[in-house]
């Protein structure tokens, strides 16, 4: 944990990071907020200044834990190559060094002190704190299907936001209800933008776990340009989500030309043609997973010779299962 009064560039220093590894680390931000290269040196050194910590409180509801996962294995590194577990990344410094005041799953405090620390955070941080919410948010007999040391999901999601500067929902949970929210949806689940209408600068990161690399290029965003990156109709950041994964992805090509794997370890397979016909939904889901991808920047599910199952599309467990299902000719 950092000290306070450090800025983030003194914090770098300090556990070693060299100028070039920092300027990489701008580089990549800036290349996956789709800003030209002239930005790398406005980040830089906005982010070399950043002094005043930025306060998050972490909610986690009905959920699997893992965009909580996802954020703790933070470790993007310029190469992933040199990448290692006990080598912390500029990434992981980040993250590190912004006051994560309170996340039920990785906090010490339980019980009643754990209460006590997101009141305290709460009252201290009030209108400065960004609000994390992770999971879907039960609606059914007010709620009680998710109760947290006797408060609903529901009310606590209500409080934190109403007092918060900016609201992130994390993963496609939070988002849209994902998982829990799929027929029946016996706990009738939501979405935060559903279960808090109008609440105040929402951004939407859906995913199922939701990349961390567009969260930590949101807040670096917020902390570079002091307001939050454009977005879509869906409050979803258009550099993450402004097209759809199909346009950019590496096999396009032979999508164009007809080439499709017709059965798993086929000839076309190995070849790495596109898997449209194994029910890829790519062409319907809007993420940058080929750009950002994941395991420290090392692959994403269609380099690894999945299709995409579409976890960050809108009611992808109802709307576009069977998995293997290919979608329409015409998408
Ligand atoms: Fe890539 Fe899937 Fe589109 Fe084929 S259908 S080009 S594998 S995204
Ligand atoms: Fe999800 Fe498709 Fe990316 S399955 S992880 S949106 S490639």
């Amino acid at each position: 944990m950092s000290d306070k009064s450090e800025t983030f560039g003194e914090y770098l220093q300090g556990n070693g990071v060299s100028r070039r590894d920092f300027l990489k680390f701008c580089g990549m931000m800036a290349a996956t907020l789709a800003l030209p290269t002239r930005y790398v040196e406005t980040i830089a050194n906005a982010l070399a200044s950043a002094g005043a910590r930025l306060p998050i409180i972490w909610l986690e509801f009905q959920d699997c834990t893992g965009d909580s996962e996802s954020f703790l294995r933070a470790a993007p590194r310029s190469d992933p190559l040199q990448s290692n577990l006990t080598d912390p990344g500029v990434t992981d410094l980040l993250l590190d060094f912004l006051s994560l005041d309170y996340h039920e799953t990785v906090m010490t405090p339980a019980g009643a002190a754990a209460e006590k620390s997101l009141a305290d955070a709460m009252a201290k941080y009030a209108g400065q704190y960004i609000c994390v919410i992770e999971g879907s948010i039960p609606t059914a007999q007010n709620g009680a299907f998710c109760t947290i040391h006797g408060h609903t999901a529901l009310s606590i999601a209500r409080q934190v936001t109403a007092k918060a500067k900016a609201t992130v929902a994390l993963g496609t949970c939070a988002w849209d209800g994902g998982l829990a929210a799929a027929a029946p949806n016996p706990t009738k689940a939501v979405g935060v933008k559903q279960a808090v209408p109008g609440v105040q600068n929402l951004i939407n990161l859906p995913g199922c776990p939701s990349n961390v690399v567009n969260l930590v290029a949101t807040l670096v965003y917020y902390i570079t340009f002091k307001t939050l990156p454009d977005l879509d109709s869906e409050r979803r950041p258009l550099y993450a989500y402004g097209s759809v994964i199909h346009e950019t992805c590496e096999r396009h090509p032979h999508y164009l030309a007809k080439e499709f794997v017709q059965n798993w370890g086929d000839d076309a397979h190995r070849q790495g043609w596109c898997l449209f016909k194994m029910g890829c939904k790519g062409p319907v889901t809007r993420t940058n997973c080929n750009q950002v991808k994941w395991i420290d920047g090392t692959s994403w599910p269609v380099q690894a010779g999945h299709g995409c199952v579409g976890c960050a599309a809108a009611n992808f467990w109802d709307d576009l299962t069977p998995i293997y299902k290919s979608l329409p000719p015409e998408s």
